[in-house]
């Protein structure tokens, strides 16, 4: 991709790349956001970063900066709510606009997308705030039954994702989810491989980036420590699923980021089954970009740079 106009454009721009936050996922944000600066830096941008917390809120006002490259994962960063505010400032800002990471951040409404565009993902049973919990619970448990996962309706990095093997497990981790994180929902559990597939682009020039296979050595699952302690989950890439598999993935992958509206990089997640059937769990509108993250290792594969990465991502701004 030839980005030599893009960056005459931004020669003598300021760019501001947004980390940090408060959502759980305040670290990591960081991390990705650190790496992200030094990368425009390094490339000879005017950059600067901007670690956005509550206090500081108010300095993003008309005039803040000329482009702000949003940085940050989980909430308000993640789900429309910053974005809207750039949106009101009249500020280009980069990836998914207002809507598309509302939708993003919720994976009950994703869900709803993926059916109407026939994409697979796995059954569920939503559990809202309103409903009785023993009675949907129960309803839940005959209709996928065990072993299950229980999941928050709007959370990233596996905070909360429980695997349940047990009708107590089960019941237990039900109301501990309900008290941490309100609407919920129990999906059927797809024995398989763990893989995520980047997208880079938006709307017809958009296209997928080579499967990764997480392998995760002595825990359950992919979960919180798995995905951020060095040493803990082996990276597989390409995922050793098959030609057939791979291309069906990638394309419902790829399908996914069109429909939901993202714009410029995004990551959907998801599992395979030993019949080499994809499942969609979800999709992130702000995938990690941190030195361990998935996504820029999925481009390296491809002969993308880091770098190169960082240019799709501030594209955007202008798409
Ligand atoms: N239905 C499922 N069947 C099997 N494993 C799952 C299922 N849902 C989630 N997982 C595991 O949990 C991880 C996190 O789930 P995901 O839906 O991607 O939530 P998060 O937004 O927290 O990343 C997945 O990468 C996968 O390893
Ligand atoms: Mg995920």
């Amino acid at each position: 991709m030839d980005f030599t106009a893009l960056k005459k454009f931004l020669e003598d721009k300021k760019i501001t790349v947004i980390f940090g936050g408060w959502s759980g996922e305040r670290e990591v944000s960081l991390r990705s956001g650190r790496r992200v600066l030094d990368s425009l830096i390094r490339q000879g941008f005017k950059a600067e970063g901007f670690d956005l917390k509550r206090e500081n809120l108010h300095l993003i006002r008309p005039g803040f900066t000329d482009v702000a490259l949003i940085m940050l994962h989980g909430r308000p960063g993640e789900d429309g709510t910053i974005q809207a505010i750039f949106e009101l400032h009249g500020i280009p800002y980069t990836g998914s606009g207002v809507e598309a990471s509302a939708i993003g951040m919720d994976k009950i409404t994703t869900k709803y997308i993926l059916k109407a565009h026939n994409i697979r993902t796995p059954e569920y049973f939503f559990i809202p705030l309103w409903a009785n919990l023993e009675e949907f619970g129960e309803k839940a448990l005959n209709q996928l039954g065990i072993p299950c996962v229980i999941k928050p309706r709007s959370e990233g990095s596996s905070l909360g994702v429980r695997i349940c093997h047990t009708e107590k497990e089960f019941h237990d981790a039900l109301k501990d989810t309900r008290g941490k994180y309100g609407d919920l929902f129990v999906e059927k559990y797809i024995k398989g491989k763990t893989v995520t597939v980047g997208i880079l682009g938006t709307g017809e020039e958009s296209f997928p980036l080579p499967v990764l296979e997480l392998r995760v050595k002595g825990r359950e699952f992919y979960d919180y420590k798995a995905k951020y302690t060095k040493g803990l989950t082996e990276f597989i890439i390409p995922a050793e699923i098959s030609q057939h598999s791979t291309k069906e993935l990638q394309e419902a992958a790829l399908l996914t980021h069109r429909v939901v509206g993202c714009k410029g990089f995004s990551r959907v997640d998801a599992v395979v089954d030993e019949d080499g059937n994809y499942y969609i769990l979800e999709i992130n509108t702000i995938p990690g970009m941190t030195e361990l993250s998935d996504l820029p290792k999925e481009a390296e594969a491809m002969g993308i740079s880091y770098d190169e990465v960082v240019l799709y991502i501030l594209r955007s701004a202008f798409e």
